[in-house]
């Protein structure tokens, strides 16, 4: 099938946690400063997109996803010039700037939410949801992801405001078509300033029901709390919004997105992503850590592969990673940190590069950092760590067993300090860093890995280069193969006159794979533990062994 071409797809995209990628003036937090000295690096790496979590001014009670001015930069992440240093950097080395959006809620020291507040006839009080007290107390019986009633009182207007996410963070109010024209009034400023796109994030909740029914299903949480996102998720008006956020402000410039939704099936991601419908180019499905380790498996990952691709081959794309600022480390999650680190690090290397879609690598995966597993409760920073780890011991859990399990969802995993050599602090920073450096990056860092001929960086770099030399990585068909072998991915892509096969063994054992039906017989192209022999009839794969042949 001949597909569209567009820039974003042939791209490969970094996405740089500012807070923890590089400090260039030891305060111990990432700065823009810090980006724009790593930028060679990240050249030399050969991915052609970055995008930044939020750089706004923000009170951090959720790092940054709280932002209190839409148009300005946090001061410890430097100024609106060294943003534009950074965008010129950028593009000088043919890179694109990709921004995060948050637009389902904002800080409450935004000056929106300080005047909505105040009263029930100011020109922005309808700017959030309020809602009178029902029977004295808040309006139902919703909790919010980071724990206690999505409800807060206010008593400047003796009402409640809506709150998903933390009390810091209240809901917009999307109705409100003043407030959705400023929204994209902001948007087309990023724009006009150099954006090249934008990740949207949590998107799938501006709709919210109508009359805010309680949720009937059964308590998550204290005092008969239900936390029940689906209430909110992917309703017909939160379309409508994207749709005119698309026809607004992204389609007039060309400029890439990709929305965060909460939404796995492959129904639900064709309403957000096929081309007539005009709302994004990708998106990326969410799912909470905690369900993710209890679910995961490769049958099921392969299951949701092909069912994604089957659904949206014809019109629409996927944004493919494995890893982001919300989820533990691939290599642990899904690979083995122990005795198969580096092969596994980079057999899923190979499988988020092989799939058809915009590869997304997040920063330090590229030299397969490992989960921080820090020693106590108190050296994790992020909120939602906390609150997973205090539900867990109001519900009786052991204090050992709370902090084995908060050790393995905490998105702190994915928020310690770039590693960059093995000295004390790692070369993130010369003074102390906000979060503890993993004592790992005396063994795994960059610098010791640009040294190195067959580090799992080098690997990268191999594929993000074949993927600028061979557009059957971009735009080549999918085919699932062997389907019924449980922990086994394989595929093959094809182009033009060109066929690839991919093998990638997902366990710690090793497992045969006959190819002589197939009959397969080509050149190796790709391979994890440098195999060099090319026909196969039965092969057996070593532990992670992930291998790319080009079929004859
Ligand atoms: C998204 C972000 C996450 C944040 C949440 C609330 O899921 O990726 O980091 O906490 O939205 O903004
Ligand atoms: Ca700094």
């Amino acid at each position: 099938m001949e597909r569209k071409k567009d820039w974003f797809k042939e791209m490969v995209l970094y996405q740089i946690y500012p807070r923890s990628f590089a400090d260039s003036n030891g305060d111990g937090v990432g700065d823009l400063n810090g980006i724009i000295e790593k930028l060679d690096y990240l050249e030399d790496l050969g991915v052609n997109a970055i995008w930044l979590s939020p750089i706004y001014k923000s009170p951090n009670v959720d790092n940054g996803y709280d932002i209190a001015d839409y148009k300005s930069i946090m001061d410890e992440f430097g100024s609106f010039d060294d943003w534009k240093r950074l965008r010129d950097g950028c593009h000088r080395r043919g890179m694109h700037l990709i921004m995060d959006l948050v637009l389902n809620h904002t800080s409450d020291q935004h000056e929106w939410f300080k005047k909505s507040r105040q009263s029930k006839n100011n020109s922005l009080s309808n700017y959030y949801i309020w809602h009178d007290p029902v029977d004295g107390g808040r309006p139902n019986n919703w909790e919010s992801v980071f724990g206690g009633s999505a409800w807060e009182f206010a008593e400047e207007r003796g009402q409640y405001y809506l709150h998903l996410f933390a009390k810091e963070q209240p809901d917009l109010n999307w109705e409100c078509k003043q407030l959705r024209e400023e929204i994209f009034d902001t948007i087309r400023w990023w724009i006009e300033q150099g954006t090249d796109g934008f990740r949207v994030d949590a998107i799938s909740y501006l709709e919210k029901p109508n009359g805010f029914p309680n949720s009937k299903k059964a308590p998550t949480g204290a005092d008969g709390l239900v936390m029940d996102m689906e209430m909110c998720s992917n309703l017909p008006k939160t379309h409508q919004y994207i749709h005119d956020m698309k026809t607004e402000a992204f389609e007039k410039y060309n400029v890439m997105t990709v929305g965060e939704v909460a939404c796995d099936s492959p129904a639900c991601a064709w309403d957000y992503v096929a081309r007539e419908r005009r709302e994004f180019d990708m998106i990326i499905p969410f799912v909470p850590p905690i369900v993710e380790i209890k679910t995961w498996s490769p049958k099921a990952m392969k299951d949701s592969i092909s069912s994604m691709y089957k659904k949206l081959q014809n019109d629409g794309w996927w944004a493919r990673f494995l890893s982001n600022h919300d989820k533990p480390r691939q290599v642990s999650l899904y690979g083995d940190d122990g005795q198969y680190w580096e092969a596994s690090a980079k057999m899923l290397a190979t499988m988020l590069h092989m799939l058809p879609g915009t590869p997304f690598i997040y920063q330090g995966e590229e030299i397969g950092m490992t989960n921080a597993y820090y020693s106590s409760i108190d050296e994790y920073d992020d909120i939602d760590t906390h609150n997973f780890y205090q539900k867990l011991l109001s519900a009786g859990e052991p204090l050992e067993q709370a902090l084995s399990l908060a050790q393995k969802i905490s998105r702190d995993n994915a928020r310690s300090p770039m590693q960059w050599d093995g000295t004390e602090n790692t070369g993130f920073t010369s003074g102390t860093p906000w979060i503890k450096v993993n004592p790992n990056h005396t063994k795994i860092n960059v610098q010791e890995q640009l040294e190195r001929p067959n580090s799992i960086f080098k690997y990268y770099q191999k594929l993000i280069k074949m993927r600028k030399e061979h557009p059957i990585m971009v735009y080549g068909d999918f085919m699932p193969l062997f389907e019924d072998k449980d922990t086994i991915i394989a595929y093959t892509r094809s182009y033009q006159d060109e066929t690839w096969l991919v093998l990638l063994n997902f366990c710690k054992q090793q497992a045969s794979v006959n190819l002589t039906k197939p009959g397969i017989c080509g050149k190796i192209l790709l391979s994890n533990y440098g195999r060099t022999d090319d026909c196969f009839g039965e092969i057996l794969l070593d532990p992670y062994e992930a291998l790319v042949l080009q079929v004859d």
